[in-house]
């Protein structure tokens, strides 16, 4: 096994260990509920990792496609859905691949907006997310886009200090840590960059680093309107920090996370 294997299997395991929250998953359940009567829904999740959230939406009886990139995360959800006969899931990178059509709900969850691979313009990968989401809905669908809208992004990823986001042991003996030596957030492009390493130790006890150098685009609530109105797309409720209560335009200090729902113009 190459280290690059090694890690990425690591990440994986661990990310699962961590991120396991069911808050979000909860909340779209409920909103399916009360939005769709219930009834079983064609859904797609884009970028949906090991399954945290499209395994519990085809548990509740709707008809799921997933697809991701990482190989690793997406092992881990064909492992879970084993037998079970309205969930397909699929590798593709997103931002080149075609999502199909004719979905009833598409879910962009788990802050994706914030967390997507792509070596080219990050605003532009954001914007085509919503894009690749609107075409690939039935007229009438719903969009369900959950990310963090922050009321100072520079309070929150202008940091020089060294933490650990995750540590611990995966399934195959290798134990580590990630480090994160900060990043900066520049006001005026919104992009927020920082580097990080994985520090990683195999059950045979080889030790070896991963480097890694990050960016993202941290977008406007103004710009996320703008694109979903530019993909055809109508916001029909908003949810500040999964409260029963619209987010406010602009937000407010108290805003950390957004949930639209937005409706595919007939
Ligand atoms: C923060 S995780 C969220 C996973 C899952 N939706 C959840 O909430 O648990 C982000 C996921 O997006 C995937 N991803 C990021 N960029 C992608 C791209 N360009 N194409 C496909 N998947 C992508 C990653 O592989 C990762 O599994």
């Amino acid at each position: 096994m190459n280290r690059d294997f090694i890690a990425k299997h690591w990440y994986a395991d661990i990310y699962e260990q961590f991120e396991n929250q069911t808050d979000d998953v909860e909340f779209l359940l409920n909103l399916l509920r009360q939005r769709k009567n219930g009834a079983p829904q064609k859904i797609l999740e884009a970028a949906c990792g090991g399954g945290r959230i499209c395994l519990p939406l085809a548990k509740a009886g709707h008809i799921v496609t997933g697809f991701d990139a990482d190989a690793h995360m997406l092992l881990r959800c064909y492992r879970k859905m084993k037998g079970m006969s309205n969930i397909v899931c699929y590798s593709a990178d997103a931002l080149t691949s075609d999502w199909g059509s004719d979905f009833d709900v598409v879910v962009l969850a788990g802050n994706l907006l914030l967390n997507i691979e792509t070596d080219t313009d990050y605003a532009k990968a954001q914007q085509i997310f919503i894009r690749k989401a609107a075409s690939a809905l039935k007229p009438g669908g719903h969009l369900f886009l959950d990310f963090d809208l922050l009321f100072d992004p520079a309070r929150f990823f202008s940091s020089l200090r060294e933490s650990s986001y995750f540590s611990g042991t995966d399934d195959m003996g290798t134990s580590g840590r990630t480090v994160s030596c900060g990043s900066v957030y520049d006001p005026v492009t919104r992009i927020c960059a920082g580097t990080n390493h994985w520090e990683l130790t195999t059950n045979n006890g080889e030790s070896f680093i991963i480097p890694k150098v990050w960016h993202k685009h941290i977008p406007t609530q103004a710009q996320v309107y703008s694109w979903l109105d530019e993909a055809g797309l109508s916001i029909e409720r908003s949810f500040k920090n999964y409260l029963d209560e619209p987010i406010p335009e602009p937000i407010d200090e108290s805003t950390f996370r957004a949930t639209v729902w937005a409706k595919k113009n007939t």
